[in-house]
């Protein structure tokens, strides 16, 4: 029998959809997200942060749409965004770049987003991100590695919608390490810093040497997306399952949810893929829901959330419970131990 958290901020049976699994926190389904979206009740959702399948040339195995057409049908599930989201709530859209087909011309569908869920949806741009991947190979490899005539792509954009001007947000939930001079000057400020006014007339004073227990971070955020080793990974490899192949790494959800909610707000991927943000989530003791409309990577995704390091069989069962469409619940950690001693998940 499935169990929900009476905590949990929404009533799962009420959405008159199964899960295919559960967790303490969260609840993963599988479908359209376009037909889930729209049995959430309004103004539910703290933060929507997500990866669409990107408009490329090139069809990846994900199903990705083409350029044309491909910001009307993203525009249709921004507009349920907006109506899910509270008023203080954030979408946060991660969106790579591309080339025009056949032309080493940079396609500007991810700059027609943007306006567009400014202008037509009602979104405003809370802030413009800067997702730099230094461990991205260089592509497209005609422009790039054969003819050298384009330089590696290497950051996507990352747009930062708000429903209302002013959306949950603390910086102080995400600075980041001082630099090694600003220790230094923060150890012995007289020494590192004379106050005075700079040609540009802003007055510098001592209170730049104030210890806020680290730096305001920068709209550019780099992050290596080469996770090797998770627990995600190596319960796909064991299973000889293709693990999916573009997933966030960690730490970019991690960023956001940090910035814009706080322990207890609702999360939600709408193309959750290997569900790396409902993982994140919980986590971070924030509640999560996840879409995506293919099961065997939600399927997979479960293993995230064993804490127990399982055998092959115990993952097998899962897998399979979950692909049979046979909702299942993955207990928090303590109760762990007893679900794999059994041969029943
Ligand atoms: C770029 S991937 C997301 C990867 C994810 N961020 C992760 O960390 O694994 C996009 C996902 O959207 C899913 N998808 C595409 N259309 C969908 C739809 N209409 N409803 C739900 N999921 C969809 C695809 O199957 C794919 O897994």
């Amino acid at each position: 029998m499935l169990t929900q958290d009476i905590s949990f901020p929404l009533d799962i049976k009420k959405l008159g959809y199964k899960p295919a699994y559960l967790t303490d926190k969260g609840v993963a389904f599988c479908g359209d997200s376009l037909d889930l979206l729209n049995k959430l009740p309004d103004e539910s959702i703290n933060l929507v942060i997500t990866s669409p399948p990107f408009a490329l040339q090139r069809k990846k195995e994900y199903g990705n749409k083409n350029q044309d057409g491909y910001i009307d049908w993203l525009s249709s599930f921004a507009r349920l965004v907006y109506q899910k989201l509270k008023n203080d709530g954030s979408f946060v859209l991660d969106l790579g770049g591309a080339y025009e087909k056949g032309k080493p011309v940079r396609s500007l569908y991810n700059f027609r987003i943007l306006i567009n869920f400014c202008d037509e949806i009602g979104f405003f741009l809370a802030e413009d991100f800067y997702w730099f991947n230094p461990s991205k190979l260089p592509s497209p490899i005609e422009w790039v590695n054969k003819r050298k005539i384009r330089v590696k792509d290497s950051v996507n954009t990352v747009w930062w919608f708000s429903k209302s001007e002013f959306p949950k947000s603390d910086v102080r939930k995400v600075l980041t390490e001082y630099s090694p001079r600003m220790k230094k000057l923060l150890e012995n400020p007289d020494k590192f810093y004379a106050p005075k006014k700079r040609p540009s007339g802003h007055n510098i004073s001592k209170g730049f040497a104030k210890n806020n227990g680290g730096a305001i971070p920068s709209n550019l955020l780099q992050i290596p997306n080469s996770e090797s080793n998770s627990q995600y990974l190596r319960g796909c490899k064991s299973l000889k399952i293709k693990a999916h192949p573009a997933r966030f790494p960690g730490k970019l959800p991690e960023f956001f949810i940090r910035f814009l909610t706080e322990p207890g707000d609702l999360v939600v991927d709408i193309f959750a893929g290997s569900n790396t943000t409902g993982f994140v989530a919980e986590t971070e003791n924030r509640y999560w829901i996840a879409f995506e409309n293919n099961l065997e990577y939600l399927a997979t995704s479960s293993f995230r959330f064993i804490q127990q390091e399982p055998n092959e069989q115990s993952l097998r069962n899962l897998y399979e419970e979950i692909i049979s469409n046979n909702p299942i619940k993955i207990l928090p950690k303590s109760k762990q131990l007893k679900l794999f001693e059994g041969a029943a998940i």
